[in-house]
């Protein structure tokens, strides 16, 4: 079994970024990048990760019209990206149009709904019901579109994976059982371990901070590895 956990390198600075990934590469499977990092690096960032030898997780929640979203995901082909992320709310023909477009090697999955958005956010925009709800409503749209997987929290997965056999589910949000990492980074509330997730069905485990902002980065990962 390879390894699920993919290191999310939330960091500015280039040099940093690759530093703490040397630093914890023989203990993490892959390397997620995020808008924040192409936008301020772009493909020159992405080749010199890449140089590390990790699969890497291009994580751009794409949206836009199917034939932009294709574009895109054209121009980020030579990137080689392992995973790429769109966004389910952009429709069914948007997914179509990005799947077919991304490289064979590469798996598109969708975000549903923002961990940042409840109930009140989502009426704001126009969109009655729970934020849970409509999550499952868009993971089936996503079926539908013969995407890989969709993005889900800890908490979720179990169910997703009962209604979707093989699908790709891609996990984040998680906190190893170390009680100094849960003190220390507290701003999730209910929180899933790796192992718990993996349990519940989970493809791939994005961890960030409780890897990246401890002590020793290469033993943190190392324990959360031992885990699984
Ligand atoms: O919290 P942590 O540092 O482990 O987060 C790792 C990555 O997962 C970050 O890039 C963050 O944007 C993403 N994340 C997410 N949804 C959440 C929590 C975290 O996409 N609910």
């Amino acid at each position: 079994m390879s390894n699920p956990i993919y290191l999310a390198l939330d960091l500015p600075r280039l040099d940093a970024a690759e530093a703490l990934a040397r630093k914890v590469k023989g203990h993490i499977g892959g390397l997620k990048l995020g808008l924040e990092f192409f936008c301020a690096h772009g493909h020159h960032g992405v080749h010199e990760i890449h140089k590390l030898g990790l699969p890497i997780f291009l994580d751009l929640k794409l949206h836009d019209i199917p034939n932009t979203v294709a574009a895109a995901m054209q121009a980020i082909h030579v990137l080689e990206p392992a995973i790429v992320t769109v966004h389910a709310a952009g429709g069914r023909a948007m997914m179509e149009d990005a799947k077919a477009a991304a490289g064979e090697h590469c798996k598109v999955v969708a975000v549903t709904v923002l961990t940042s958005l409840d109930e009140n956010d989502l009426a704001r925009t126009g969109i009655a019901g729970n934020p849970h709800d409509l999550a499952l409503r868009l993971a089936e749209l996503a079926q539908e579109a013969r995407l890989d997987g969709i993005v889900c929290s800890g908490h979720e997965v179990a169910a997703v994976h009962k209604q979707w056999k093989d699908g790709y589910f891609v996990v984040p949000g998680l906190r190893p059982a170390n009680g100094k990492a849960h003190s220390a980074l507290g701003d999730q509330k209910r929180t899933v371990t790796p192992r718990e997730a993996r349990d519940a069905g989970a493809s791939v485990l994005v961890i960030g901070r409780p890897i990246s902002r401890a002590d020793d980065p290469a033993a943190a990962a190392r324990a959360i590895e031992a885990t699984l």
